[in-house]
């Protein structure tokens, strides 16, 4: 299959890039050259800036784009009219944040959110409305040509949010670690390396639409998988709810993987549908892998994940707790 990323070898789009040279796909890579420009050697790099540089896409053809670096709807555009006649299908890699809530489990057919100022262009704020926003335009370019991967959480090698990554680290320093209970609680994400595999897969099968790309496990499975990978025997301490809101522990990023149960319009973020990508042959590999993976290859982030300090804090006062 001949392969355009939009993107480079940073995260996602490096396990694509991984993915789709192990297939044997011919890979051209369209960026700006600035992100660690000297991977990948022998891969073919079309030099320019998405953003009213696209000169360089004129004249080739490719079976499939995957679009890794698409988050304003203007700039999207550019890149779907460009390749419409070009291309067969454009994967969009798009994000579950593009829902307009999770206080109840969602499926590809539940409202997106809707931008309040359809002239915005601030990611940081709008995310995943803007998300929803570049969908639609890659529709409107190659209507029934378009993939939508909603993907949940991404973790693994390379991971630069650091979120997932917290937890195999943690686990690999031993000692008492504090868990948000109960230990069964649901958690969803996907493995960078599986994603990208299976979108490739997806593309070559012609499939369309919209899917929620995320897989199941829960709290338990990332702990154990973090100490089967460590060999560490860490003393696991469950903490609930009421005692983490009581000491305002951010959720999410400040305890990575927890989200609030009680939280109105997050609680369902990590119960989402996934019937139609596992339908569509998205499979993860062992946990275990995942987080010797990120072991290996992905470093934890300031700011994402309890600092030790805190963590020792929040424990004295649940060991004191009347
Ligand atoms: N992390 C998560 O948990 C999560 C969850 C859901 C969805 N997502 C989505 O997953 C994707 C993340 O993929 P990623 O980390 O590999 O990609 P990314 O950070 O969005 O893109 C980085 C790549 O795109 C290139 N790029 C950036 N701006 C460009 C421009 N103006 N023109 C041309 N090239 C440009 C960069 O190369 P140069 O710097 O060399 O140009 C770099 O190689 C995003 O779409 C994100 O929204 C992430």
């Amino acid at each position: 299959m001949r392969l355009l990323l939009l993107g480079g070898p940073k995260f996602l789009g490096r396990a694509v890039i991984d993915a789709a040279l192990a297939r044997g796909d011919e890979v051209t890579l369209f960026n700006r050259g600035e992100t660690n420009a000297d991977l990948y050697p022998d891969v073919e790099r079309l030099h320019g800036d998405r953003d009213g540089g696209l000169a360089r896409l004129r004249g080739r053809e490719w079976d499939v784009v995957v679009d890794t670096s698409g988050y304003v709807p203007r700039v999207v555009g550019q890149s779907a009219k460009a390749l419409a006649d070009s291309v067969r299908r454009y994967v969009f890699v798009s994000s579950i944040s593009v829902y307009a809530s999770f206080g109840a489990p969602v499926t590809e057919e539940s409202p997106r959110a809707v931008l309040e100022d359809p002239s915005t262009e601030v990611v940081e704020k709008s995310y995943g409305a803007l998300k929803a926003a570049c969908e639609d335009v890659v529709d409107h370019a190659l209507p029934g040509r378009a993939i939508h991967v909603r993907a949940g959480l991404i973790v693994g090698p390379h991971d630069p949010t650091g979120r997932f990554t917290y937890w195999p680290h943690r686990v690999a320093s031993g000692g008492d670690v504090l868990v948000p209970a109960p230990l069964d609680r649901p958690v969803q994400f996907v493995d960078a390396r599986d994603l990208a595999g299976w979108m490739l897969v997806a593309a070559e099968a012609g499939e369309s639409g919209a899917f929620n790309a995320t897989g199941p496990a829960t709290m338990r499975d990332v702990i154990s998988a973090c100490c089967a990978a460590t060999g560490s025997d860490v003393r696991v301490v469950e903490v609930d709810e009421t005692f983490l809101r009581a000491h305002e522990v951010g959720q999410w990023v400040e305890l990575p993987l927890w989200i609030d149960s009680g939280d109105t319009e997050w609680r369902a973020m990590m119960e989402v549908d996934t019937s139609r990508a596992h339908a569509a042959r998205l499979r993860f590999r062992p946990l275990v892998e995942t987080v010797r993976g990120t072991l290996e290859d992905a470093r934890p982030v300031e700011g994402a994940g309890l600092t030790p300090e805190r963590e020792q804090q929040l424990l004295e006062a649940w060991h004191a707790r009347g």
